[in-house]
């Protein structure tokens, strides 16, 4: 039973993929480049990536900031949803996969619009808010699932009145709802859910979604006060 939802689920990706979600040369170009580079391909699929560049073309976004790059398949799906002078900023703690995400941003024609910062997202977001950066209009968590709460914290101090924040990953097959788990990366994420619940600042949800990466989830809030 397992086996055949697991396909229902990918086919019906597949539909999605085909019909309003399409990769283009380039995002398919980026795929096949992260599996040759051996990065694990726990990217978003192609309509989550394609949901995540309608949400920015919503929001009007100009500043997007995403933790976690990868090699840039969503970084690629969020600066396309950019007007000119928009600008993403992306944090990855592998050099090996920010190096991938270059490659296949500068093979799209959107190297001018992403900056890559290498490092520990924590210490890169700490970094940027030392700096003075400038509020983000719409804010991707898709890094280390333990930091989710801490990542959470940076990105309210990142953001302003209707900037957006989705997290990637937080169902997790349904361990979410295990209080007893051990798991770190549950631990961080119901921790992550704690601070939403409790934040005034925050109107948030969460939605469950199916697909070819299996049973899993986003959190989205959006930021309603200073
Ligand atoms: C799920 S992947 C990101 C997928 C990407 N957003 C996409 O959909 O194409 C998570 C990424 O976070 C990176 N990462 C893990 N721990 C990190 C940390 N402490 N700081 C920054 N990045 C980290 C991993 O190296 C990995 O590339």
């Amino acid at each position: 039973m397992a086996n055949e939802t697991n396909e229902l689920w990918t086919a019906v990706d597949s539909y999605i993929h085909d019909t309003v979600a399409r990769n283009d040369e380039a995002l398919d170009a980026a795929v096949k480049a992260n599996a040759a580079a051996g990065l694990p391909t726990i990217d978003v699929t192609a309509s989550q990536g394609k949901f995540l560049h309608v949400l920015a073309l919503a929001k009007g976004a100009k500043r997007v900031l995403e933790v976690g790059t990868l090699g840039g398949y969503s970084t690629i799906w969020l600066a396309r949803a950019l007007p000119r002078g928009g600008r993403v900023v992306t944090l990855e703690y592998e050099p090996k996969h920010a190096e991938v995400a270059r490659a296949n941003l500068k093979r799209a024609g959107l190297a001018k619009k992403v900056e890559i910062h290498v490092g520990a997202a924590a210490d890169s977001l700490a970094r940027l808010h030392g700096e003075g950066a400038r509020p983000f209009d719409l804010i991707f968590i898709d890094a280390d699932k333990p930091n989710n709460a801490v990542y959470l914290d940076w990105a309210l101090k990142l953001a302003k009145p209707g900037t957006l924040i989705v997290v990637d990953n937080v169902v997790r097959e349904g361990a979410l709802a295990d209080a007893a788990s051990v798991d770190p990366a549950i631990v961080g994420t119901r921790a992550m859910f704690e601070r939403m619940a409790n934040e005034p600042r925050l109107v948030a949800t969460a939605v469950q979604t199916v697909g070819s990466k299996g049973y899993d989830g986003f959190a989205i809030a959006v930021v309603v006060s200073d």
